[in-house]
């Protein structure tokens, strides 16, 4: 693959702990009545140091704080935890620190002092605008809060981002369609507008495992999903990804070095990274998921990764093709090119190809790979039938 230093650096920061876990979740995040906070910041740079001596890029691109729900962060900790990366790396002058956060009054209070730490973009996890689905799935926060925590957002970040779940059990098009206009009569630059789905090992799971319907059928899921489509469009916000929407350049440049298959890095308890070591090795790596053993690991031998595998160059490439395929734009040829140093298209099974296109699955193709509408419905389907041997 490519040379290292002239690859941009993304870096992931992981915060696992939540207030209370919401029933459709399956992120890694963890109730805990009390948080040693000192020892977490300390753990977080430790872990930072340590990710530094195994890799050397020449620009950190973009930092995202995620979740569990990092809002919950002493702001202190994020100051602390962005001041070791400028010593550590070069930060990019236009990087990107995004934020999640969930918009309950003690978090908004805090957006001042996170904006003051260095974040630039907040993305609020609003989730719905109406008061018996946020019950429904299990929130702390009411629409209410959410409108405060949204304007304290546009006070205080240049950048922020709201996201909603759709296609729960009982909601119609027409309500999702009057929940879609009040959230782009209220958005900024970005949109992230996702299906719920039903996660194993979740309560929501074993609720439908028990036989309760808490989606919608999968034909009116799909119409929800042309609806999204077709009005964020008209709106200028247009899906640059499956569940992601932005006015031009308004991307989250983070979630786009996910989808490029750019090199990013996990700090924390259960984060993932792929990233190039000094040997130009491209590393998988994924933390313990338990914050306790996690913290422990760090604390002991200065990294808390649980699994680092050398990934081969087929694998990355079946990896980078699964994520590229989810932008609207497709996988930009020369750029697959010059990163594994190969014709995609050739690498790919023509007929395939061909019986896609037919099925107007995939695009005509000129620069760039990519799947039509229709395709992005069946993703996985496509992604199978690409990748089967
Ligand atoms: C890391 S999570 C949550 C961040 C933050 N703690 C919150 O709850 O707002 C990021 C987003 O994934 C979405 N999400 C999580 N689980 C989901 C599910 N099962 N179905 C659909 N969307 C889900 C939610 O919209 C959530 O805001
Ligand atoms: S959705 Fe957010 S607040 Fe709820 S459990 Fe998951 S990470 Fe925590």
């Amino acid at each position: 693959m490519s040379d290292i230093v002239s690859r941009p650096l993304a870096l992931y920061i992981h915060w696992p702990f939540c207030l209370k876990k919401c029933p459709y979740c399956d992120f890694n995040s963890h109730v805990r009545a009390s948080i040693d906070q000192e020892a977490w910041r300390a753990a977080l740079i430790q872990e930072l140091k340590t990710y530094a001596t195994l890799t050397g890029y020449n620009s950190v691109s973009s930092v995202f704080f995620g979740g569990g729900t990092p809002s919950l962060m002493p702001p202190e900790t994020v100051a602390a935890v962005l001041n070791i990366i400028r010593e550590l790396w070069p930060v990019a002058d236009n990087v990107e620190i995004t934020l999640e956060a969930n918009p309950t009054s003690v978090e908004a209070g805090r957006f001042a002092a996170l904006a003051k730490a260095g974040v630039n973009r907040v993305s609020l996890g609003i989730q719905s605008l109406d008061n018996s689905a946020l019950k429904f799935l299990g929130r702390e926060h009411d629409t209410a809060q959410s409108l405060i925590a949204l304007q304290a957002a546009r006070e205080h970040f240049p950048r922020y981002s709201f996201d909603l779940i759709y296609a729960y059990a009982g909601q119609s098009l027409a309500q999702w369609d009057e929940t879609l206009s009040q959230a782009l009569s209220m958005a900024g630059g970005h949109l992230s507008l996702y299906q719920l789905t039903l996660e194993p090992q979740t309560a929501f799971s074993a609720r439908a495992a028990r036989g309760e319907i808490l989606t919608v059928s999968d034909e009116l899921a799909a119409d929800m999903y042309l609806l999204t489509q077709n009005k964020t469009a008209q709106s200028g916000l247009p899906a640059y990804e499956i569940s992601n929407h932005a006015a031009s350049g308004q991307e989250s440049r983070h979630n786009l070095a996910y989808w490029q298959y750019e090199s990013f890095i996990g700090v924390g308890a259960g984060a993932h990274g792929r990233y190039l070591d000094h040997a130009g090795r491209c590393i998988a790596s994924i933390g313990h998921k338990s914050p306790e053993l996690w913290l422990q690991q760090v604390q002991q031998q200065g990294h808390g990764q649980a699994e680092t595998t050398i990934i081969d160059t087929r694998t990355a490439q079946r990896e980078a093709l699964l994520m590229g395929l989810r932008m609207t734009q497709g996988i930009n040829l020369s750029s697959w090119q010059n990163k594994f140093e190969q014709d995609l298209i050739c690498s790919l099974s023509n007929t395939r190809l061909e019986e896609l296109a037919q099925e107007g699955l995939i695009a005509a193709i000129d620069t760039h790979l990519r799947v039509t509408l229709a395709g992005a419905l069946k993703l996985n389907a496509v992604l199978d039938y690409l990748l089967k041997e």
